[in-house]
């Protein structure tokens, strides 16, 4: 089956305001456009294995470990969410993605390269956006617990490869440190800038 819809990611630290632009963005999109939420980990099977097993265990699993369980969520989200809503002509927003794994399990000193090969069969993202707000800043937001990948120069080491991506054009970045309508007011312009060109 053809594709219709659109698939954009959205990325960056944890506390970066990921979810609350994500979020933000559906809503406004819906205005006009058949926008849907989604989010990794996902609701799948590995997506719920990794978010009771993974990111709340005191000692962080091998990177490998990491990589391949991320990677068979991606698998499985693609699969069963994803392409099925894109098919149907959605505008998919996923709340973290492919560039997730290369910025935490690469900035572990994991192979970028396998860590992409590992992915090869996911969707290609048709826009992808960082929202960068420096690493100091992050923390201070989390108010909520830390995950056991969260913490200042682990936030440093992530952000460095975020940057890499959107220094190669891969990663649209978006200024994450003003105040949250300054944000969504910058993503939206991204946004309808991408459909304009795109529709
Ligand atoms: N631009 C912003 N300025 C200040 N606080 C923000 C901003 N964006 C989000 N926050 C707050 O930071 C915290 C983390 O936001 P969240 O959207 O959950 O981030 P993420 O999903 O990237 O971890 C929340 O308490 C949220 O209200
Ligand atoms: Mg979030």
């Amino acid at each position: 089956m053809k594709k219709k819809g659109f698939f954009i990611c959205v990325e960056g630290l944890d506390g970066c305001g990921k979810t609350t632009q994500a979020r933000l963005l559906v809503r406004k999109l819906k205005e006009n456009y058949a926008a849907v939420y989604t989010a990794e980990p996902s609701n799948g099977k590995v997506g719920r294995f990794i978010k009771k097993y993974c990111l709340h265990n005191k000692k962080r699993l091998s990177s490998v470990v990491e990589s391949l369980l991320f990677a068979a969520d991606r698998f499985e989200h693609v699969e069963n969410v994803i392409l099925p809503a894109v098919k149907r002509g959605k505008l998919v927003i996923s709340d973290r993605y492919l560039y997730s794994s290369l910025a935490y399990q690469g900035a572990t000193g994991l192979n970028l390269e396998w860590i992409q090969k590992l992915n090869e069969h996911a969707l290609h993202p048709d826009l992808a956006i960082f929202i960068d707000v420096d690493p100091e800043i992050v923390i201070g937001r989390l108010k909520r617990k830390k995950s056991v990948m969260e913490n200042l120069k682990t936030q440093r080491k992530v952000r460095e490869v975020y940057v890499r991506f959107v220094e190669n054009g891969e990663l649209v970045n978006v200024d994450g440190n003003k105040s949250k309508k300054e944000v969504a007011d910058e993503i939206m312009t991204v946004v309808l800038g991408f459909l304009e060109k795109a529709c």
